[in-house]
């Protein structure tokens, strides 16, 4: 079966400006494959509600799973279910939490759409022939957010940040019956560079989480009287050269991710943070 190809080199552009948004007609899917497109959509319906929201707020619902990806090779294993951790530096709305969402499922995970989504994703990265030899952890999120007349849902109530990865790809996978939603890319003094709508199936984004931060603006329903929805895949990548492979034990399996986790953006942001103190006037 071939592969996703594009028509513009996300490669270069990545390089150069740290971000692209990508619209959903530069994607090549060969037919044969986009039949399994058809198939990982429906997935959305089938999350969980994400019991890490503030105040008992209800507006996602998510799926989640951690990967390890040899990229050389291709090989792509899930680790056993875990939960989802984020230092409370990078997430200041939920960090420092084991957070126990529903994995992926393994029909979800044995989509050959998605599989090849993972690998071309990628392929489109800037990164050396060494990295390429080299493990990376995964960590793939679905994640459908509601908006309702009485609770608008907030796709990042983080507000603007990065994620703790090297760099994230954004699919939409679809929206409906909402108003808002905007995705913005920031420098990391909080300066807006760019926005753009994602509308359509596979309308995409793709940003160098360390040397840019990112934000969604809430969304609401556009009729009043039904729920509004807005559903993306998130497939976020960390070169990580010493990571182990999967075991099969979840307690065995989240020791060496919880090990492996030192999130690039931090890493440069305490080093600014650092530098801008000692430069401070006493
Ligand atoms: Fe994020």
């Amino acid at each position: 079966m071939k592969g996703i190809t594009i028509t513009q080199s996300v490669y270069l552009q990545l390089k150069t400006k740290k971000y692209v948004f990508v619209p959903h007609n530069e994607f090549i899917i060969p037919k044969d494959l986009n039949i399994y497109n058809i198939q990982f959509k429906k997935d959305w319906k089938k999350l969980e509600k994400d019991n890490y929201l503030k105040t008992g707020r209800s507006f996602r619902y998510r799926r989640f799973r951690y990967f390890y990806f040899l990229p050389v090779s291709g090989k792509i294993l899930a680790y056993a279910p875990t939960p989802y951790y984020q230092p409370a530096e990078i997430n200041k709305y939920a960090g420092d939490i084991d957070r126990k969402f529903s994995p992926l499922k393994s029909k979800t995970i044995n989509n050959p759409f998605f599989q090849e989504l993972i690998q071309f994703d990628f392929r489109q990265l800037p990164v050396s022939q060494k990295e390429k030899c080299e493990p990376w952890l995964v960590d793939i999120h679905q994640i459908r957010t509601v908006a309702t007349v009485a609770e608008s849902g907030e796709p990042t109530p983080e507000g603007i940040h990065h994620d703790e990865n090297d760099f994230v790809w954004i699919h939409l996978i679809k929206r409906k019956n909402i108003t808002g939603g905007s995705s913005s890319i920031y420098s990391n003094d909080e300066k807006l560079l760019a926005s753009c709508m994602l509308h359509k199936n596979m309308d995409s984004m793709v940003f160098w989480d360390p040397k840019v931060m990112h934000g969604v603006t809430s969304v609401h329903p556009k009729d009043p009287t039904k729920n509004g929805i807005r559903d993306v895949l998130l497939i976020c990548f960390t070169h990580r050269p010493g990571l182990q492979v999967p075991t099969g034990n979840s307690i065995l399996d989240y020791k060496e991710i919880k090990a492996n986790i030192n999130p690039p953006a931090l890493s440069e942001h305490g080093y600014k943070r650092r530098m801008d103190m000692e430069s401070t006037p006493e």
